[in-house]
């Protein structure tokens, strides 16, 4: 870079309480996508590769801090919170002298790399604004500007009069300036306004005053520059967001029945030929291969689905792998540790949990697989419970390949039960099975012949 500008350094404003929200939380850490909107804004920031990165954080912001751990942060506090004048004052004595400072606001959550870079490169001259028009009524501050187009100062909505509050550029709050003319202006704000707060919107008069440059540039989409400010303003993004990663996903490949009802809370990667129905929720870590097929209503979190597997509608996966042309579903619950190899069926009402289920075994119906180990072409039948936990300790069930273990049978671990064993339906099997044998603890059927069912007495007012 030419001039006196040598390296950038970026000042994130996260201090504001976000009294809109009426939340308890501060408003930073309220989450888009599942993670706070102060991480988004970092995740750009660093994407940036600047020299440092300074988080103006609030009193009693604690909080903050504690959510973003680690020594990449250089952390400011900005005791009161007196306007965002003062708060990026409070950063600068931490900035080097010959830095290019570009302020970025914590609760500006989906603004992007390109547009920043293109703001840091018309900023080595003087102040670069990033302005925008607003597609809906909004109370940002209006950019004013003079006959020729000049940039003249910037208003904010509390302090406007009419004529200003009907001007349709408006600024984002974002802006990149030598850290010197930062230094020189900041200073000399005053609190003599509608809100009584510090204004950093003001440096601009005094720069035009000084007869430095102003340059503008916009994003290419006004979303990328909204801010939050309420549970709707919120709500409103993360529709955005997920509409971007939806489209994202279909441009890759993804058939989505319904972009608008599709959430991804972390990362989806997604092979080809990928359906997804409506309403799924996608969270941390999820990967679904080539010609996976999601139903309905499905919550998958932290994941792997294997090629051509296909989850029925109302299943919820969490911290499992599922192996190639399973079928999951519908309403079958997956628990972390569970492993289903290829071919498996797990049906309906079942939860399995730590638990590795062989290649082509059967569950289908209302059972409850944990702490288990299930090899190949096993059919276990309705209702069967591993019975796992003694009140203290979780112990193991082991079943060899192709056994068939019969319906409403409780298999009490620790319990072996061999390949090829059949275990007889209604048995509680509390000793190891051996294997290829037919094991069944079941009491012995009779019939009382002659017996005849109880008789209610006559009444005789109904005859
Ligand atoms: C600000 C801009 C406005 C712009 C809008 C865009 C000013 C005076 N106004 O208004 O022109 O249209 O953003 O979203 O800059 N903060 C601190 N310390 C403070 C005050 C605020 O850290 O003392 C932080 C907040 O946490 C927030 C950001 O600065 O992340 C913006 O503050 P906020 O009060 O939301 O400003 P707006 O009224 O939205
Ligand atoms: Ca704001």
């Amino acid at each position: 870079m030419q001039g006196p500008v040598s390296s950038l350094e970026i000042i994130i404003l996260a201090a504001g309480q976000g009294r809109r929200m009426a939340s308890a939380k501060p408003k930073v850490l309220h989450t888009l996508a599942g993670r706070p909107l102060l991480a988004h804004v970092l995740d750009t920031a660093m994407a940036l590769a600047p020299r440092a990165i300074h988080v103006v954080y609030g009193h009693g912001g604690e909080q903050v801090r504690e959510a973003f751990p680690g020594p990449a942060l250089n952390w400011v506090l900005q005791a009161e919170q007196r306007g965002t004048g003062d708060a990026v004052g409070c950063a600068l004595p931490r900035l080097a002298e010959d830095t290019l400072a570009l302020v970025l606001l914590g609760d500006v959550p989906l603004i992007t790399k390109d547009t920043l870079k293109t703001l840091c490169a018309r900023a080595a001259a003087g102040v670069a604004l990033l302005t925008f028009e607003a597609a809906h009524e909004n109370q940002y501050g209006r950019i004013v500007r003079d006959d020729e187009g000049r940039v003249m100062r910037i208003v904010e909505w509390r302090d406007a009069d009419r004529a200003q509050r009907a001007l349709r550029e408006v600024n984002s709050g974002v802006l990149a300036a030598p850290a010197a003319h930062l230094r020189r202006y900041i200073p000399r704000l005053s609190a003599a306004n509608a809100q009584g707060e510090i204004y950093l919107t003001d440096v601009i008069a005094l720069a035009v005053a000084d007869g430095l440059a102003v340059a503008t540039t916009s994003p290419r989409c006004a979303s990328e520059v909204e801010g939050v400010n309420s549970r709707a303003d919120l709500a409103a993004l993360e529709r955005v967001f997920q509409e971007q990663q939806a489209a994202a996903q279909m441009a890759a490949g993804v058939q989505l029945m319904d972009p608008r009802r599709f959430d991804v809370r972390g990362t989806l990667t997604a092979g080809r030929d990928v359906q997804i129905d409506v309403n799924c929720v996608f969270e941390g870590r999820v990967e679904l291969a080539d010609d996976v097929r999601i139903g309905a209503h499905c919550v998958i979190r932290d994941s792997r689905i294997a090629r051509g597997a296909r989850i029925e509608a109302h299943t919820v996966i969490d911290g499992a792998e599922v192996g190639p042309d399973c079928v999951v579903g519908p309403f079958a619950r997956l628990r972390p540790g569970t492993v289903l190899d290829g071919r498996a069926r797990v049906g309906n009402f079942v939860e399995i949990k730590a638990a590795r289920v062989g290649m082509g075994t059967k569950i289908n119906h209302l059972s409850y697989v944990g702490d288990a180990m299930i090899g190949q072409g096993v059919n276990i039948g309705a209702g069967v419970i591993t019975c796992n936990y003694d009140g203290a300790q979780k112990h193991r069930t082991v079943i060899g390949d192709r056994a068939f273990i019969g319906s409403d049978s409780q298999l009490v671990a620790p319990v072996e039960i061999g390949a090829d064993a059949t275990i007889g339906a209604g048995s509680t099997v509390t000793r190891d099975a051996p294997a290829g044998e037919l094991t069944l603890s079941r009491a012995v059927q009779k019939t009382v012949s002659g017996w005849r069912r109880p008789e209610k007495p006559a009444r005789p007012d109904k005859e």
